[in-house]
């Protein structure tokens, strides 16, 4: 697939250069410096390249959306037409220092996302992984047990390209259903987070409880 990278940090960088390495073609683009976005498609060791989020747009049979949320207005401006396009986002919709969501409980950061680009199809995947252990669950993805990720979203097409980038990642996708599933998801990643950065011992949070029933 063409991915498009609208957001090239912690989370675009690192997905990128995974998708990169499956063989996807990839564009880099959106971060404040045009080197950090040639060294990370250099780096990539793949079919990449770093681009304006117009050029990581045009041709995209996917883009990855990861921004701060502040900047989604933005990057959407820059990146243009976007008709037709499926969005994966990992977007959480947090405030400014990222202490908590600014929507939620009646919608999501996905569905408002959505309300902005009517005519694209949003799906909402990776928000509910910390950054830290991408490379590592990719590096593992040759094991059997694969850590299973939630991805919503109203096109089945559009859930089907993001499933198979959640398993070129190295994680089992796991449909929660409809777009608006992201008002759970998106507090879950939440939960994911205190545990991940705060807790001790980093717990696997297991919510596949018909295993427990067995
Ligand atoms: N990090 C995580 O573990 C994690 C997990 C789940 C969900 N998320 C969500 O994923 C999204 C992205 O998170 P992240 O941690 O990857 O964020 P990040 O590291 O801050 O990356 C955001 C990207 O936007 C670029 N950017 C910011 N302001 C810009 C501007 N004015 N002009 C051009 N580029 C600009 C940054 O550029 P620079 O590269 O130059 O800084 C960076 O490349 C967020 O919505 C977050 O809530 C993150």
């Amino acid at each position: 697939m063409r991915v498009g990278i609208l957001g090239s940090g912690l989370m675009g960088a690192k997905l990128g250069t995974i998708f990169a390495r499956v063989g996807h073609e990839v564009v880099f683009s959106y971060a404040r410096s045009q080197d950090k976005l040639e060294k990370l498609a250099r780096e990539a060791k793949g079919k990449a390249q770093a681009g304006t989020p117009a050029d990581a747009a045009k041709h995209a049979d996917v883009l990855l959306l990861a921004v701060h949320w502040s900047r989604i207005d933005d990057v959407l401006q820059q990146a243009g037409d976007l008709s037709g396009k499926v969005i994966v986002s990992c977007s959480l919709p947090m405030n400014a220092d990222n202490t908590k969501l600014v929507v939620g409980t009646t919608t999501s950061g996905a569905e408002e996302l959505a309300k902005k680009v009517p005519q694209t199809h949003v799906v909402c995947a990776f928000n509910t992984v910390p950054s830290e252990v991408l490379f590592d669950v990719f590096a593992a993805r040759s094991r059997a047990k694969k850590p299973s990720l939630v991805y919503c979203g109203d096109h089945s097409r559009s859930k089907k390209k993001a499933a198979e980038l959640i398993r070129d990642a190295g994680f089992s996708p796991v449909d929660a259903g409809p777009l608006r599933i992201a008002r759970y998801t998106e507090p879950f990643a939440l939960l994911v987070a205190q545990l991940a950065y705060e807790g001790e011992g980093s717990p696997e949070v297991a919510y596949r409880f018909e295993r427990f029933a067995e």
